[in-house]
């Protein structure tokens, strides 16, 4: 049973957490998800400061987005535990998910999913916090099956370009580039993980495109991952948001055709019939849990 709410992430924004400014601007931006960002783009020696800022917006800000999402330092450094504990504490109640960053195996899962059983009994919070976990390095694409497998409280995953490529050493020039590898550097790590969230009722999303002023390039990358599977992609500036979001959403024609073929076909069960000719198109139980996906994606956006 899925004990996590369904959510739209047709685009996740991604604010350093040490910017009130962007903070402030991003509460403004409509966007299916923001993701205030205590990692890796804050520096070093303004991480704690950070999290006073990341708990002030989420208890203050009026949020357009309607999730909201703490990425936190990976369960390797020391500021973890407490990235968790001061922002739950703090913030519990204007939080919906934790992105735990560079997730390597269950036991990192687990480890966010105990302690916040234990922050949420304090707190006698009555929704339950979600996990998204990032997908970003060899061993966690590695053990992606398993990692989806670990906790009920997992919502999302997503797939980390940047570091990704760093950890197998592949030559690229900037985040979410594709590089001389034709025809898609990109295909396998995003299909195995995708397999595996959906294989457990979990969001598939892709990570960023750093060069913010290609809007043609990140509108390709949108769609490569829309088309094997994905839930959104991820952007890092404004630029950004409205070609993801836009890419995610069924369109007009597609939704009209797919209602369509479903009504015509669940008159054809009446008649005896399994397979029908919709305008040219054969459509049959299997076409219909195909399109079932794209009429359940326009209910969760409220299309
Ligand atoms: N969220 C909210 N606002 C943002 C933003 C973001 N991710 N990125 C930029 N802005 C704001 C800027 O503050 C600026 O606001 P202003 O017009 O009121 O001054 C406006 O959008 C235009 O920004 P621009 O001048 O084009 O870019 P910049 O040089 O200020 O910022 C980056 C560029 C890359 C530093 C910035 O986009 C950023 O920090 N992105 C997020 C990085 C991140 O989260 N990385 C970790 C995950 S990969
Ligand atoms: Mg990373």
């Amino acid at each position: 049973m899925q004990l996590q709410p369904k959510r739209a992430r047709r685009c996740v924004l991604s604010v350093p957490g040490s910017s009130e400014k962007m903070m402030a601007k991003a509460a403004a931006i409509e966007v299916d998800q923001v993701l205030l960002d205590l990692e890796d783009a804050v520096a070093p020696n303004a991480k704690e400061a950070a999290r006073h800022k990341v708990v002030e917006a989420l208890n203050t800000l009026d949020w357009c987005a309607k999730t909201r999402c703490v990425r936190i330092n990976d369960t390797q450094t020391q500021w973890c535990h407490d990235d968790i504990i001061e922002v739950v504490m703090a913030a519990g109640h204007n939080l919906d998910t934790i992105m735990l960053t560079k997730t390597k195996s269950p036991a990192d899962v687990q480890f966010l999913h105990l302690l916040l059983d234990q922050l949420e009994l304090k707190l006698e919070l009555s929704k339950r916090i979600g996990i998204e976990c990032l997908i970003e390095d060899v061993e966690g694409l590695m053990n992606v099956e398993d990692i989806a497998a670990s906790s009920d409280r997992l919502e999302a995953m997503t797939f980390g370009m940047g570091d990704y490529s760093a950890s197998q050493q592949m030559h690229l020039e900037s985040v979410g580039s594709t590089g001389d590898y034709p025809p898609d550097i990109w295909h396998y790590p995003r299909y195995k993980m995708t397999i595996a969230c959906r294989a457990f009722g979990l969001d598939s999303v892709d990570g960023p495109y750093a060069d913010f002023n290609d809007l043609p390039a990140m509108n390709r990358e949108s769609k490569h991952a829309l088309t094997l599977g994905m839930s959104g992609k991820w952007a890092i500036h404004p630029s950004q948001v409205e070609t993801a979001q836009t890419t995610f959403s069924p369109d007009d024609k597609v939704l009209a055709t797919a209602r369509k073929q479903k009504a015509a076909y669940e008159q054809a069960l009446k008649e005896g019939l399994g397979a029908i000719n919709v305008d040219g198109v054969m459509v049959d139980a299997a076409s219909i849990r195909m399109l079932q996906n794209t009429l359940d994606r326009a209910d969760l956006m409220g299309l």
